[in-house]
């Protein structure tokens, strides 16, 4: 069985991924892996834009036989998690963190996001599409991205995407399918900000406090400055980086 397909150039491999799913054609675990994108898309509806074989476009295809909607937010932390431990075997001295909710973070630039589209029915997860941007190759970005960073920026060198998106596939799998009861433990480790006093905003309104988790509703847990703790849903709270 095929584990990754590749493609030259596509509109966007989540759509691929999409269209695979309506014809029956996408299994649990095919990854759909893409050397140029023309329409990627990104988190709320904006474009999602990369140089032609720098970067790492993929989308991982999730088909659970039983799976509450309640456990998407851990799919989604698991995700992240994994893209973490493929950082941190390329290079351990790399350091990335997990932006909550989805994006991955080094020296507060971005190098990767996430956009996971599910389908849900008789309250059931019916396939997830994991769409993974990240940025391998690129040397330098536009100016309109200039909180934007790539590994070999980090490291300089230049990876291979392939290996580095069979890397991700696998372990995001492992982390899915596999049976790991720590994994949380390890993913405190990585939250972007932890134990550090940031600014967000909610509803206009400025809110400072100390980031001391993310939980299993995929809330990002916040010590407000009178020392009591709030838990905020994605579309609750914006970083003010
Ligand atoms: C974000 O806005 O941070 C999420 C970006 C996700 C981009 C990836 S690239 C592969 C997959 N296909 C898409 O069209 N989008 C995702």
């Amino acid at each position: 069985m095929q584990l990754l397909r590749s493609y030259s150039s596509l509109d966007s491999t989540n759509s691929e991924a999409h269209r695979l799913l309506m014809t029956n054609e996408a299994y649990h675990g095919l990854a759909i892996l893409a050397f140029k994108q023309t329409e990627g898309r990104g988190q709320h509806g904006r474009a999602w834009h990369s140089e032609p074989g720098q970067h790492l476009a993929m989308s991982i295809i999730i088909r659970p036989t039983d799976m509450s909607p309640s456990l998407l937010p851990v799919l989604s932390m698991k995700v992240s998690l994994g893209i973490i431990r493929v950082l941190n075997k390329i290079d351990p001295t790399i350091s990335p963190k997990i932006k909550w909710p989805n994006d991955i973070y080094v020296n507060e630039k971005k190098l990767a996001g996430i956009l996971i589209e599910n389908n849900l029915s008789a309250n059931k997860v019916q396939h997830c599409i994991i769409g993974i941007g990240m940025n391998v190759n690129e040397q330098t970005f536009a100016d309109s991205l200039q909180r934007a960073i790539s590994i070999r920026m980090l490291t300089n060198e230049s990876s291979d995407i392939v290996d580095i998106a069979s890397a991700i596939r696998q372990e995001v799998l492992t982390l899915l399918d596999g049976d790991d009861k720590v994994w949380k433990k390890e993913y405190q480790q990585y939250i972007f900000g932890f134990g550090e006093e940031r600014n967000f905003e909610n509803n206009e309104m400025l809110v400072k406090g100390k980031v001391i988790d993310v939980d299993d509703h995929g809330r990002l847990c916040i010590q407000l400055e009178d020392g009591t703790n709030h838990a905020y849903y994605s579309h609750e709270l914006r970083w003010i980086l």
